[in-house]
């Protein structure tokens, strides 16, 4: 199938005073309709930079190279009237704060109804309100036509979320970003909204980008998993590939991190050890290598490309000589 999506070797650097921030470094990732994407890594990875590029969304400092295709059409380039077509009716976002997303000084209901009009000047106001009591009870907001008049502050955590996926489903995209769509909640309404995720992609059908820096919130939702580490894709494949055949010793760090409930072999749960290096100052050869339990000393030197091993596609010297999950990472 044709991708909805296609990211092929994006760049994005961002020039400070410090010198210039490599925040994504080469990142190729495919959606296909209907299908849903994790991209995962941890903070500073470089997980938002790359489809905030994607959808046109940096500041007009950054430097951004390579290529976006939405349907085939590229993105980047793309005078601002023209993005701001593709953002919300062909792709949509929920950014990764929704309080700071949800204008406080508007209603729920006017900033869906507004959402609407943007892209469909011709949709009359009323219908418009319509819809958009629609749209809240289709994300589970109980009393919909009540509720609509309400303002963000009378929203729960839990509720400005699903406002947000109903504004952003309003004009039935073809794509939805989902930056960190749990974070700020608690495990019951997490699951909830992963719940409303997956409805909704049963429903209408739309491809999901999950990003997230916790896999295990990945493995429920998505097909495939992108694993990012420092501005680069370090692992990708199908998820229970991912899951069982992990060879990035990155990935497979963050898998000794999942809490299983299904665990009957593994070890105690362990972190990976160091921090994400500075983007300023990257390590040579293989980013990973401060961190890494198998570094050989060309690890230091040669920097590894992503290549297909087994199931999964993996950038490590070494990902042919990593053992099964969870016999140690
Ligand atoms: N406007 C900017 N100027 C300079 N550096 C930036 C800018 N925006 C982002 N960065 C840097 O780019 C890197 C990647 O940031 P990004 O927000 O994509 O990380 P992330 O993977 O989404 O992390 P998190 O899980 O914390 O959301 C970070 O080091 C960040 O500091
Ligand atoms: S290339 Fe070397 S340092 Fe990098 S992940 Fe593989 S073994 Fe570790
Ligand atoms: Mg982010």
């Amino acid at each position: 199938m044709a991708p909805v999506l296609g990211i092929s070797d994006l760049q994005v650097t961002f020039p400070t005073l410090d010198g210039p921030v490599a925040a994504v470094r080469g990142v190729s990732l495919t959606v296909e309709p209907g299908r849903v994407l994790g991209v995962v890594g941890e903070s500073g990875s470089g997980k938002t930079v790359t489809m905030l590029a994607t959808l046109g969304l940096l500041p007009g400092s950054a430097e951004v190279t390579g290529s976006v295709k939405y349907k085939g059409r590229e993105l980047l380039g793309l005078s601002p009237s023209e993005l701001r077509k593709v953002r919300g009716s062909g792709i949509a976002i929920i950014f990764q704060d929704p309080r700071t997303s949800l204008n406080p000084v508007h209603t729920i209901g006017h900033q869906i109804v507004e959402g609407i009009r943007i892209h469909h000047p011709e949709v009359h106001r009323k219908e418009a309100a319509r819809r958009a009591v629609e749209l809240l009870a289709l994300v589970g907001i109980p009393q919909p036509d009540k509720r609509a008049r309400d303002y963000p502050h009378q929203f729960s955590g839990g509720m400005c979320q699903r406002a947000m996926i109903a504004m952003a489903v309003a004009n039935d995209p073809d794509v939805l970003v989902a930056d960190e769509p749990t974070t700020a909640l608690d495990v019951t309404i997490q699951a909830q909204i992963l719940d409303l995720l997956r409805d909704i992609r049963g429903e209408k059908g739309v491809a999901i980008v999950l990003i997230s820096h916790d896999l295990g919130v990945v493995a429920g939702l998505a097909d495939e998993v992108a694993v990012m580490y420092a501005g680069r894709v370090v692992e990708r494949g199908m998820v229970d590939d991912v899951y069982q055949q992990a060879r990035h010793p990155y990935t497979r760090g963050l898998l000794a991190s999942v809490p299983r409930l299904t665990d009957d072999n593994r070890g105690p749960l362990v972190s990976i050890g160091g921090g994400a290096p500075s983007l300023l100052h990257l390590p040579g050869g293989c980013v990973f290598h401060p961190r890494c339990a198998h570094e050989h000393p060309n690890c230091r030197i040669d920097d590894p490309a992503l290549r297909r091993v087994g199931s999964v596609e993996a950038a490590c010297h070494y990902a042919e000589e990593m053992g099964p999950v969870g016999a140690g990472s």
